[in-house]
């Protein structure tokens, strides 16, 4: 098999990988669900951390995050679903795509990564999450110290607000 990870190309994309994704779960979502909003409102802008594979042109799962925490808004990245089809799983593609969408959120000057997690607590601690229920992971702080990463930090939260205010 020959995977490819790859960010999500467009918006209806979003929406099939999130359905592939969902159908995982043993109470299925789709894109209908409210989890899906936050990705949706995000997407162009952290498509490079919205991430699908493929095998042979297939997508068999993903993983899909943005920056916006519940805390922390700013500074923090939600890692809002990953899942794979069972056939695919446990050969390490899971580790892939959340070590890529850390080095990612790392690149953009992010604080850490939270997610919750009803399911595969086990995995989110083998790759370094920790709590219960809600997870996370602090990234390097390397980044956090480049001025150029705060200042991006600084006018992604300012077009926010400005969306915010414009009502999109
Ligand atoms: C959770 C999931 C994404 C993991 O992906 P994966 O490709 O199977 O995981 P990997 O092969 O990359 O495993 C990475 C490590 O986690 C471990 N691991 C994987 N799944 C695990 C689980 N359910 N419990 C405990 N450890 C697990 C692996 O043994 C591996 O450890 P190692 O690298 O030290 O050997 C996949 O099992 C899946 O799609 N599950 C259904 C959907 C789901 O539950 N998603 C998570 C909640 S949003």
């Amino acid at each position: 098999m020959t995977y490819a990870i790859r960010p999500v190309e467009s918006e209806l994309e979003l929406v099939e990988a999130f359905d592939v994704m969902g159908a995982q779960f043993p109470k299925p979502l789709t894109h209908e669900d409210r989890h899906f909003t936050d990705l949706a409102r995000r997407f162009p802008q952290d498509r490079s951390m919205m991430l699908v594979v493929e095998d042979e042109g297939r997508l068999v799962g993903g993983a899909l995050a943005f920056r916006g925490g519940e805390a922390d808004p700013g500074c923090d990245v939600t890692l809002r679903i990953i899942a794979l089809v069972p056939e695919h799983r446990r050969r390490g593609l899971g580790r892939r795509l959340v070590e890529r969408i850390e080095q990612e959120a790392t690149r953009l000057g992010v604080r850490g990564i939270g997610l919750g997690a009803d399911e595969a607590v086990g995995f989110y601690r083998r790759l370094g999450y920790r709590g219960k229920g809600g997870m996370y992971k602090a990234l390097p702080l390397s980044s956090h110290d480049d001025p150029g990463s705060r200042r991006r930090a600084l006018e992604e939260l300012r077009e926010r607000r400005r969306a915010r205010l414009q009502g999109h």
